[in-house]
């Protein structure tokens, strides 16, 4: 899978290019602590690694190709403290990479390549790096000023856009992972709503999903917003440190991330169980937005055609439930988008305006919020672009406020 990723991309580079991918590092907070490792992402998809600091070299020359992957010397001492490292034959079987190098010979390797073919080359690399950031210090940007100092009529491109018209487009193996990951977090969900009641501790609700994501070794997608009131009229409050008053609703915006494949799910439910009259009639109109972006996504339509439905939606259906007065728009009480690319990343990388193609994954999230009311109430669903339209791959997870209720009811 990995290799044949790499073939399709070397397929679109141009000749006399050398493509450098880094997996990345993890900062240190403070003293000997490290901030938790999150693999690059790009790099994990062309390669099924996810170990620290290897760096994968792809070169196409107009008569071969090559790979070549660099990893750390196996330390023994260092073993000892903190295990070891990546050794070559597993890095081999898992990337199906045939070149396995140590990390000090990349420079050697680089300027033998640009020593035998003296003319262009174009280096490409793995995820946007802007001017900017190639004059920060970074280890990409540092390999990139060496590579420049060696020659300097190198061409630095990017191969981000390559990269992301394939990660856009999700195999099989791809969605069955994601599907995993939606179906821990529907679990994880429903040991919530289990729990809820008034007056609980948002951190409590919280760490029931927590709980079922560790279970079934799954790591968190993003941070979690565990959000009762007026909490969740803000969008990505994650704090979730409130105690819940009487008749609240709870939002919850939260995913299991399996082998880094993400879900991203929000659900609304009442903490007592029951929806006020006030409650369910908003919760329906963004019940119906929801269905809407289900029916109407598919290829050739772009999320930003998406939204301006919901947001005509909206305009017609907010002033029937007595909003919209003394000025108020639409966007005063909605204030994002109701979709965004999902995969290896929650917010998954895409190309500006580009219009949707079957085999994308997408979220479908519309949401309302009414600070003076203290009601806030998002429903997110995870779908899947098809020839025929879009499927719903969150059905499982229950949003029909009778469902919800019944549920609730049998806590
Ligand atoms: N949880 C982040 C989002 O829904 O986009
Ligand atoms: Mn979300
Ligand atoms: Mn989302």
């Amino acid at each position: 899978m990995y290799k044949e990723r790499r073939q399709r991309l070397l397929e679109n580079l141009p000749d006399y290019s050398i493509t450098i991918m880094m997996a990345g590092s993890a900062p240190y907070t403070v003293g000997d602590e490290k901030y938790p490792f999150y693999v690059n992402r790009s790099f994990y998809y062309y390669t099924g690694l996810d170990r620290e600091n290897l760096v994968l070299m792809l070169v196409k020359m107009p008569q071969r190709t090559s790979e070549t992957l660099f990893i750390e010397r196996y330390d023994p001492k260092m073993a000892k403290w903190v295990g070891g490292k990546i050794l070559p034959e597993e890095a081999k079987k898992i990337s199906e990479v045939e070149d396995i190098a140590y990390l000090e010979g990349l420079d050697t390797y680089i300027s033998s390549e640009i020593n035998s073919y003296g003319k262009y080359h174009a280096f490409t690399l793995c995820g946007e790096l802007s001017k900017q950031e190639l004059e920060q210090p970074s280890a990409l940007a540092d390999l990139f000023n060496r590579i420049k100092s060696l020659q300097p009529d190198v061409t630095i491109k990017n191969i981000y856009a390559d990269t992301t018209r394939m990660r856009l487009i999700k195999s099989d193996e791809e969605l069955e992972l994601m599907q995993k990951a939606i179906a821990v977090t529907n679990d994880g969900i429903k040991a919530m709503m289990s729990r809820a009641r008034d007056n609980v501790w948002e951190n409590e609700l919280e760490a029931y999903f927590d709980f079922v994501l560790k279970i079934e070794q799954c790591g968190h997608a993003f941070q979690t917003i565990c959000a009762s009131g007026k909490n969740a009229t803000i969008l990505h409050y994650s704090a979730n440190n409130c105690q819940a008053g009487e008749g609240e609703l709870l939002l919850c915006d939260l995913g299991a991330s399996y082998k880094y494949y993400n879900a991203d799910i929000s659900r609304t439910f009442p903490l007592n169980g029951k929806f006020s009259p006030r409650q369910r009639e908003l919760y329906d109109i963004v019940l119906r937005a929801n269905q809407m972006v289900l029916e109407n996504a598919c290829p050739g339509i772009t999320t930003r055609d998406l939204n301006n439905m919901v947001l005509d939606f909206y305009a017609e259906e907010l002033p029937k439930v007595g909003l919209l007065q003394d000025g108020k728009t639409v966007r005063d009480y909605y204030w994002h988008g109701c979709s965004h690319h999902l995969g290896l990343e929650t917010h998954d990388q895409s190309l500006p305006e580009m219009p949707l193609e079957a085999g994308n994954v997408i979220t479908d999230e519309p949401g309302l919020y009414i600070e003076e009311e203290g009601i806030g109430i998002r429903i997110e669903d995870d779908i899947l672009i098809t020839e025929d339209g879009a499927v719903c791959l969150s059905n499982n997870i229950m949003k029909d406020p009778d469902e919800i209720e019944a549920f609730m009811s049998r806590r």
